[in-house]
């Protein structure tokens, strides 16, 4: 089996199962987008409203933004997964509660696992600290991170300010958008590292 239709019938199986509370209040589940060959897996908090009306990831005003830094790097979205650490929308964009972030971990995982790529990029804190609690995002932001989770394949993170917080900051979005511009460069350096 293929790692798409892996992933289709991961996602069939978790609109069933999962037990997370925001089920009740969201349209529809917003699972993982994207291309399930890819080398890089950007992982968001939850989805938002144009999410929550389309059921799909990153399509409203962080997302666009998305787009841009990724055609900077030469990428595009086909390139690139993209999923979140909640799969459901929270009521008013609200942060998601702990309970609602581990009701939907094993879906994530399970994702990542399938897709299995060579770097894992956190958009936000959120999504960072669901891997790495002890992490500032203020500190750990545009580096490489190098942990051996048991079970995952992939032990290469980095970390990024989420889109929509900086996308009307402007220090925090020239900060964003250099370390974004990083990508390429830390892709090589885990090349090199696998080599040695
Ligand atoms: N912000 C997120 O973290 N995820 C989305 O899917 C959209 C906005």
């Amino acid at each position: 089996m293929d790692k798409k239709t892996k992933l289709d019938a991961l996602n069939k199986k978790w609109f069933v199962e999962c037990k997370c509370e925001l089920k009740k209040t969201a349209k529809q589940p917003v699972p993982g987008d994207g291309n399930a060959e890819a080398e890089i897996v950007f992982i968001g908090e939850a989805p938002g409203r144009s999410e929550d009306e389309q059921g799909i990831p990153f399509v409203g005003s962080a997302g666009k933004f998305l787009a841009e830094m990724l055609e900077a790097i030469n990428l595009k979205r086909e390139d690139i997964y993209i999923t979140n650490i909640v799969k459901y929308r929270p009521p008013n964009n609200r942060d998601p509660l702990p309970e609602e972030k581990s009701a939907c971990r094993e879906w994530l995982l399970e994702e990542l696992k399938i897709i299995s790529p060579k770097l894992i990029v956190f958009l936000g804190r959120h999504a960072m600290n669901n891997f790495f609690p002890a992490e500032q995002i203020s500190k750990a932001h545009g580096k490489l991170l190098i942990k051996q989770f048991a079970g995952m394949p992939t032990k290469y993170f980095y970390a990024l300010y989420h889109p929509a917080a900086a996308l009307y900051d402007g220090s925090m979005r020239g900060t964003l958008m250099a370390d974004f511009k990083k990508i390429p460069k830390i892709l090589k350096e885990i090349e090199k590292r696998e080599k040695n």
